[in-house]
């Protein structure tokens, strides 16, 4: 099976397993861990921030963020398909109390000018307080759309015009440095808060970082405290996240170069991709001018032995390349689609 579903499906490699076996560890909770300890400061370097700290998730990391830069009752922008807003379990309104106000975006991205006109006027005593801007680098339900340095500083420029703190779900913010060729800090240094996962293109199996100011990390180690997130002999997990911080940062290239193949590839026997959308790791293809629905798309992959993944649009599957798929995997797959599919019935 050739899954293509998503980059958090991937195995540890030989040297990531060995890198875990020999990991040094201690109390994380206590900060007496030196792996997680080394994890948190490469990677706030990495992202360009004073400090970060280690958690298990990246859902976590962003339910951090959001809570530490706001109080309960305010309100949160973020384009309306993001993740934080669709595949959290609406946890800003559980877990921050915010008002979850989604604006519609384009390729994922929100400008600066809907902010403005999205600030609620509280003066009269009435309205939520508009506080945070939440956008995300790469965009994933857009298709891995990456915003650039200058799209960030619009919107980075107007919140802080409007007094708004600005949280960057960078879940991906390796894919998106890699897009643009600028180091991640590039990238995260220009919002107060930034996540990175390690368990999608990093290829670790699970951990992830948030980031921010010194003062911020204070409030963001007690909210992990608070939410469960404080752990143990958390090394064992850490040491995968230096090892791909050595190893797995530069190869993403690849996953991107791979990606474009693909949707050449399709492109060209006739399905419906839209090759401009891929700018990163993600191929969107879209059976509805075929005809037929996902579902019966995806059982047809299966058979053919490609697995692709639903997205939040309803004509629209995806593929995501990552650290286990091959160039073997990629030839191969760009002949068993469109087969499976029957490119020749394209209708539109
Ligand atoms: C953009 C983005 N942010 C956050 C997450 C959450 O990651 P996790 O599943 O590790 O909590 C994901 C996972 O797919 C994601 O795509």
């Amino acid at each position: 099976m050739i899954d293509l579903r998503s980059d958090t499906t991937t195995q540890p490699t030989p040297g990531m397993r060995e890198a875990i076996a020999n990991a040094v560890v201690g109390d994380e909770q206590e900060r007496e861990d030196p792996t997680v300890l080394e994890l948190e400061r490469r990677v706030a370097a990495f992202l360009g921030q004073e400090e970060a700290v280690f958690v298990p998730t990246a859902t976590m990391a962003n339910q951090i963020a959001l809570r530490i830069l706001t109080r309960p009752g305010d309100e949160l922008l973020a384009e309306e398909n993001s993740h934080v807003f669709l595949y959290e379990q609406g946890g800003p309104a559980v877990f921050s109390g915010l008002v979850m106000r989604g604006l519609p975006g384009h390729h994922g991205k929100i400008a600066p000018e809907q902010i403005r006109a999205a600030m609620r006027d509280w003066s009269s005593g009435h309205m939520p307080i508009t506080r945070l801007v939440s956008i995300e680098n790469t965009h994933n339900s857009s298709g891995g759309r990456v915003w650039t340095l200058a799209e960030i500083d619009g919107v980075a420029a107007t919140a802080r015009e409007l007094d708004l703190r600005l949280h960057l779900d960078g879940a991906r913010i390796v894919n998106a440095a890699t897009a643009l060729g600028v180091p991640p800090a590039e990238i995260g240094r220009r919002s107060d808060t930034v996540t990175l996962c390690l368990s999608k293109g990093l290829g670790c199996p699970l951990g992830a970082l948030v980031a921010g100011s010194e003062e911020l990390m204070v409030a963001a180690r007690r909210a992990k405290h608070l939410f469960g997130g404080a752990m143990r002999q958390a090394g064992m997990v850490a040491a995968a996240g230096v090892y791909a911080l050595d190893h797995h940062v530069e190869r993403i290239a690849d996953d991107h170069a791979r990606a474009r193949r693909l949707g050449e590839a399709w492109a060209g026997a006739g399905l419906p991709v839209d090759l401009e959308q891929i700018e990163t790791n993600f191929v969107f293809l879209d059976v509805g001018p075929l005809g037929i629905t996902t579902a019966e798309a995806s059982a047809r992959l299966a058979d053919a032995g490609v697995q692709l993944s639903d997205t939040v649009h309803p004509t629209i599957l995806r593929a995501v390349t990552h650290l286990d798929i091959s160039d073997d995997d990629v030839e191969r797959a760009s002949e068993l689609v469109p087969q499976a599919l029957g490119a020749a019935r394209v209708t539109a």
